[in-house]
């Protein structure tokens, strides 16, 4: 029993990923190796084009890598059926993007409950579980609103509402703040950062900010798909 619970989240050995064939062939990533453990912080930071989404891309299972290992709680992605990706996935890993990705005709409450009703979940059996978690990214007075009737930095937090819901053991964020102002960027990332203390949920978060990187418990920078330093 020990041993399971020690298992990383998600580990990368030798990981490539190459897009394209011959003359066209692009490497995005180049020999990745990375381990994320339990209630980590990681800023991925790198230039634009380096392979951050492609990386995050791969830890998520949503594309498969050309080469290497990927473990995701102990399981090799690469040779597990995608219908046991799926459900890895489902259970264990929460989604962040850029441009939140909500469902515009859903409430608040709605798209928070969304990936609980995808499990099944009546909104009954849903309802404390999921006003929980809007009241804890601070939108209980907006809980009947649609996405259109909030600011940007409301609709993120209703994105992190949605990734958190599940209580997955990791947080998958693409630029998170890539599209707020600084200041509502910084309002995002104390929440992540107080998601991670309360609930210990690992984060991985690609930015370019740099008041992220800073705040961040590691920092794993990426420079033409190779991991070229690391800072604990
Ligand atoms: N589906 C694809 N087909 C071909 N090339 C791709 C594909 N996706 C990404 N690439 C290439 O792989 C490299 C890494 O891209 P990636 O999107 O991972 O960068 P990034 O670090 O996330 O950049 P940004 O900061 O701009 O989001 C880039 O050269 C990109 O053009
Ligand atoms: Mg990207």
């Amino acid at each position: 029993m020990g041993n399971i619970s020690k298992l990383p989240l998600v580990q990368l050995q030798g990981v490539s990923k190459v897009f394209g064939k011959n003359s066209s062939e692009l490497i995005a990533l180049n020999n990745i190796n990375l381990t994320i453990n339990d209630t980590e912080f990681i800023a991925l930071c790198g230039p634009s084009g380096s392979g951050k989404s492609t990386l995050l891309n791969i830890i998520a299972g949503i594309d498969l890598s050309t080469s290497g290992m990927v473990y995701l709680l102990g399981n090799l992605i690469n040779t597990i059926s995608d219908e046991k990706v799926s459900k890895l996935r489902a259970e264990n890993i929460g989604f962040i993007f850029q441009f939140f990705n909500l469902l515009p005709v859903l409430s608040v409450f709605d798209n928070v409950y969304y990936p609980l009703m995808l499990n099944g979940m009546s909104k009954r059996q849903a309802k404390d579980q999921v006003m929980d978690i809007i009241e804890n990214v601070g939108l209980i007075k907006h809980y009947k609103r649609v996405p259109n009737e909030l600011s940007g930095g409301q609709q993120q937090r209703v994105a992190i509402a949605r990734a958190l819901v599940k209580q997955p053991k990791i947080v998958i964020a693409d630029e998170p703040t890539g599209n707020l102002d600084t200041k509502t960027g910084q309002e995002i990332i104390d929440l992540l950062l107080a998601m991670n203390q309360k609930n210990k949920t690992s984060f991985i978060i690609s930015t370019h900010s740099e008041s992220l990187k800073n705040q961040a418990l590691r920092v794993v920078e990426i420079q033409d798909g190779k991991i070229n330093n690391e800072t604990v």
